[in-house]
């Protein structure tokens, strides 16, 4: 896939529901009625297939939503294990149930993991998500290590007075794990663009505070990363830090993504309020690939070189 732009396109991003056990406010809008869409397991393969067969998609990130909440994950990972032509599935878990699930999400195929942390105080945790459990989350990271889902990487949106004032200690906490540690700026997107905008705090920022107690060196990147890493040390800690800034240092003309909603459409452009009706396509047994290639190029052709920021969608039916 090569955009209108001259992108190449071999990352998807597949959301499997838009149900989440957590509510993090970035991602949800308060009050919001819980939602469960979930998408055929069935229509998810083929679209995995179709993409991977012919279009050259090379990656692909489960997201939700929350993934693990999604019934069938297993043996989906296990048939999307056997397509020959992906190199990577992965996938981004907020970790409340990753503890009794890592073992089995590995034996099926799952290559690694990435897992939101936003906190380490419980207190914090329980406040930012509305309700989680950070030892849920701690004990999901420790058991995806033992399972061998690494390396494990480790998400933190930072955000102004909600936790800024953690990067160093949850730098430590991770690297001393073995996790890949990622700050994330908080991206304003779609209706919650408003509230996420008085906690951004940018990557410069962080970059300061984690270096008053790192020793940073950058790493070449590779292709399709948004995260600029870093070897970071202190004393005898050593590990990798990255830091992801769409805010502050949008990475489009790098983007080689598209999205596919738990609705069965696919977003080429997470800033851009276009979607494609994928399930028009899905019979319930069959993909029509002449039909669905037409809705892809459709779709690819008019990916914008940057995001008006138009998105009608929240993170969370979009898929993080
Ligand atoms: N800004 C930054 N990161 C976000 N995520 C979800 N919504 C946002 C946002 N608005 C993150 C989650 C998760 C990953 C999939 O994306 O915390 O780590």
């Amino acid at each position: 896939m090569i955009d209108g732009c001259g992108r190449e396109i071999d990352h998807l991003r597949l959301s499997l529901t838009d149900h989440c056990n957590l509510a993090c406010r970035y991602c949800v809008p308060e009050g919001a009625p819980p939602s469960r869409q979930m998408i055929d397991a069935r229509l998810a393969f083929e679209i995995v297939r179709w993409l991977s067969e012919h279009h050259g998609a090379r990656h692909v990130r489960l997201t939700g939503g929350e993934p693990l909440l999604y019934p069938d994950l297993i043996p989906l990972v296990r048939r999307l294990a056997l397509l020959n032509h992906l190199d990577e599935i992965t996938l981004t878990t907020n970790g409340q149930a990753l503890a009794v699930q890592a073992a089995a999400l590995r034996k099926a195929g799952l290559s690694r993991i990435n897992v939101s942390l936003d906190t380490l105080r419980p207190d914090r945790f329980e406040q930012v998500t509305r309700g989680g459990r950070v030892e849920h989350t701690i004990n999901g990271i420790e058991s995806a290590i033992r399972a061998d889902l690494t390396p494990v990487k480790l998400n933190m949106v930072v955000q102004r007075g909600l936790n800024d004032d953690e990067v160093v200690a949850a730098a430590r906490w991770g690297l001393e794990l073995g996790c890949v540690v990622r700050f994330l700026e908080v991206m304003p997107i779609g209706p919650l663009a408003h509230v996420i905008d008085e906690h951004l705090v940018p990557a410069s920022e962080i970059l300061d505070r984690l270096s008053s107690a790192f020793r940073l060196e950058p790493i070449t990147q590779s292709l399709g990363q948004p995260a600029v890493d870093y070897a970071a040390s202190s004393g005898s800690l050593r590990g990798v830090i990255g830091i992801i800034a769409p805010t502050t240092r949008p990475f489009c003309d790098r983007c080689r993504r598209i999205r596919v909603t738990s609705r069965g459409a696919v977003v080429a452009c997470v800033h851009e309020d276009r979607h494609f009706d994928l399930t028009r396509c899905w019979n319930g047994r069959r993909l029509d690939e002449v039909h669905a290639d037409t809705i892809l190029e459709e779709a690819i052709l008019h990916k914008p070189a940057e995001g008006s920021r138009s998105q009608s969608l929240t993170m969370i039916a979009l898929g993080g």
